[in-house]
């Protein structure tokens, strides 16, 4: 069993290797009878639906709780949602504005005799359910992980923070353009060559400042908003800046044939992906999205302890 799943990277190679394995076998009853609290400080549409229904495919019963109603770190502090969480669950899952409020979480549940995992729903600096989901869209519909080149375009946020690690977990190279101001830190470049090279499938990572260059001869091209959940107050600044990396018919012309276009959802046509583009056939956004319960269901399988076996799943 593992304590948390808060970036991608906290599952390791291995790890993701048997999520993804997890998520296309018949889920095991490892919350049979048991609870599975979801906390939302933000809004969500997929990620709630997605894995109310995996808690109930694991034999569980979910309880989704909107901030309104638990008022972390203002009603009680973030340790004593969990620890309250933890009385009546097997599982805490949480959408969060800032990382450190789920670090706080598994500090609080730290040296329980029964662990109580804690899982990532989105921060200000990972999405790690949602690069699982990619990846299994990826596999789905191009075959093997390793060796394909995505192509990251626009804010490199949360979402492409774990999608490149990911990418460095299985073999992928990843490269991402976005302007100035609006790339990857010197620290996550450092981490995912780290990852990289600790998985030793020949992951890489290049950033550019050119979407042309990025996409060029990629087989995924791939795009988030340009104003995540929290950068509402600088959203006419970041539009102005990130004109020119809109994921358009034009610059999916310069992938490879037979490349696909993913968007993790919410979409806002026009700004970083055209109408045309994310509704043409080069469009994957739903089967992505139906991913995401695959991907919930396996990440909450492996932090209860299944593992996939030669003869099923064991846990
Ligand atoms: N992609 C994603 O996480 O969607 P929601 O914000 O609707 O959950
Ligand atoms: N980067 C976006 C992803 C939404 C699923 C955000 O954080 O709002």
């Amino acid at each position: 069993m593992r304590a948390a799943v808060l970036r991608i990277s906290d599952l390791g190679a291995e790890g993701l290797a048997a999520v993804l394995e997890l998520a296309e076998v018949p889920a095991p009853p490892v919350l049979a009878g048991a609870g599975a609290a979801l906390v939302f400080e933000r809004p969500s549409a997929r990620t709630r639906n997605a894995c109310e229904l995996a808690v109930v495919q694991l034999g569980g019963h979910p309880v989704t709780i909107r901030d309104d109603e638990v008022g972390i770190d203002r009603r009680e502090t973030a340790e004593d949602v969990a620890r309250t969480l933890a009385c009546y669950h097997a599982l805490i899952a949480a959408r969060v504005a800032r990382h450190a409020t789920l670090e706080r979480m598994v500090a609080a549940l730290s040296g329980r005799a029964v662990p109580v995992p804690v899982v990532n729903l989105l921060s200000d600096v990972e999405h790690p359910t949602q690069a699982v989901a990619d990846l299994l869209t990826v596999r789905s519909e191009l075959g093997a992980i390793a060796g394909r080149t995505i192509a990251y375009v626009g804010d490199a946020n949360n979402v492409c923070r774990s999608l490149a690690d990911a990418c460095a977990l299985t073999g992928a190279a990843m490269r991402v353009a976005a302007p100035d101001g609006y790339g990857l830190a010197e620290a996550d470049v450092a981490r995912n060559a780290h990852l990289a090279e600790q998985a030793g499938l020949g992951g890489r990572l290049s950033c550019t400042t050119r979407p042309e260059e990025a996409v060029e001869g990629a087989d995924v091209v791939y795009t988030d908003v340009w104003v995540s959940m929290g950068d509402e107050a600088d959203a006419a600044r970041r539009r102005h800046d990130l004109a020119g990396f809109t994921v358009d018919e034009r610059l999916l012309d310069r992938a490879a044939p037979g490349a696909i276009l993913l968007h993790c959802l919410p979409a806002h046509r026009g700004e970083e992906v055209s109408a045309g583009a994310l509704e043409g056939p080069r469009s994957r956004v739903w089967e992505q999205a139906a991913n995401r319960l695959h991907a919930a269901r396996a990440i909450f399988a492996y932090v209860l302890g299944a593992r996939p076996g030669p003869g099923g799943v064991s846990s």
